[in-house]
């Protein structure tokens, strides 16, 4: 290791003496071979060049797709043209990255640079006054001569954390009841709550009516407008025991979109209705409300931390950190024409947690 270094004045002096540290183990430095080559030189540069040109060439592609492609309201355009577009603005930048690292590492000027350190302890002096202003300031405070000064701040110093440990700890053994996310009011029948708020299929299939909230009139299948977006609570929810936290389990997004727009498992093809679909307004990520619903791509937007959920395909997530679908509620008509629910959610709202198994 060297033991020079530049000093403030840009000359380079000998450091020798106390100032002076040890080699901790730095190897000698070893020159690239274009330091000395100028073929590898040449080939070094051609790789940054050609990086460059590969992020030109990407940039102009993603403008160019973005440009061409039809944005209308056919969802595989759409996600075509932003896949264009952000493919064009990652690989032009990705280009740039890499060329700049190449460059760094094998043309830049490769001379290693050693700056010396001083000790950085304070000298004697400087400790000895630290100790004074402490020692005086504890005087000034006057604790040595008044204890009950002294236990009151040495007990409030101590407990303060405790509103913060003690829950946690609490937390850690307490039966959260996890199964009472396995159930909302839409899976009760007319002998749990007043029968008035339930309708029966031409099939005979018997459920709770969706209302509209926060007003509770019950929604008919008509009056649901194409892409237009309806908050829903079960009718008659304001009866139920606790039922800020059932309408809170309870909350549907409800949209009608067009019948062939949907992707529907065989199993769920009778869970919609003349493509009004229904799904739990909680977020599976941590529970926020999920409420925004983009009508030219079909997606609900979460806006906590924007995990985005596919409306046209089970509620599916396409972006953000939630992991499951919402949970859908399957609906039908009643004989009246109202919209009913014909069972509960098909899984637990709310997030995921570390019981389920689903
Ligand atoms: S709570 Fe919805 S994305 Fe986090």
């Amino acid at each position: 290791m060297s033991n020079q270094h530049n000093d403030p004045t840009g000359q380079v002096a000998e450091l020798d003496g106390p100032d002076r540290f040890e080699n901790p183990g730095i190897e000698p430095h070893r020159h690239r071979l274009g330091d000395h080559d100028e073929a590898a030189a040449k080939r070094s540069e051609s790789i940054v060049v050609l990086l460059l040109t590969i992020s030109i060439l990407a940039s102009i592609a993603g403008v160019v797709l973005y440009v061409i492609i039809p944005v209308g309201t056919n969802l595989a355009d759409i996600r075509l043209s932003t896949l264009s577009l952000g493919l064009g603005l990652g690989i032009g930048f990705l280009g740039i990255g890499l060329a700049a690292i190449h460059w760094a590492k094998s043309l830049m000027n490769d001379e290693e640079q050693v700056e010396m350190r001083h000790p950085q302890a304070s000298n004697e002096v400087e400790r000895a006054e630290a100790v004074e202003i402490i020692e005086q300031g504890v005087k000034d405070a006057n604790i040595a001569r008044r204890p009950l000064l002294k236990g009151a701040l040495v007990g409030a110093i101590a407990l303060a954390p405790l509103p913060f440990v003690v829950p946690l700890i609490g937390n850690l053994g307490r039966d959260w009841d996890i199964d009472k996310f396995r159930h909302t009011v839409w899976g009760d029948t007319p002998e749990d709550a007043d029968p008035e708020y339930f309708g029966e299929t031409s099939d005979g299939r018997v459920g709770r009516r969706l209302a509209l909230d926060p007003t509770g009139t019950p929604v008919r299948a008509a009056d649901v407008t194409r892409n237009s977006v309806f908050h829903i609570i079960p009718q008659g929810i304001e009866e139920e025991e606790n039922w800020h936290s059932e309408k809170a389990k309870a909350v549907v997004i409800l949209v009608r979109l067009d019948q062939d727009l949907l992707t529907e498992a065989p199993d769920r093809r009778d869970w919609s209705y003349d493509g009004i679909v229904a799904y739990s307004k909680i977020c599976t990520h941590v529970g926020c409300p999920v409420a925004l619903y983009e009508q030219t791509t079909h997606e609900l937007l979460c806006p906590c931390h924007q995990s985005t959920f596919d409306m046209t395909d089970g509620a599916k997530v396409v972006f953000g950190p939630a992991k499951r679908p919402l949970p859908q509620l399957p609906i039908a008509v009643d004989t009246d024409g109202y919209l009913i629910a014909t069972a509960d959610f098909d899984e637990p709202i709310g997030p995921s947690y570390w019981e389920r198994l689903k």
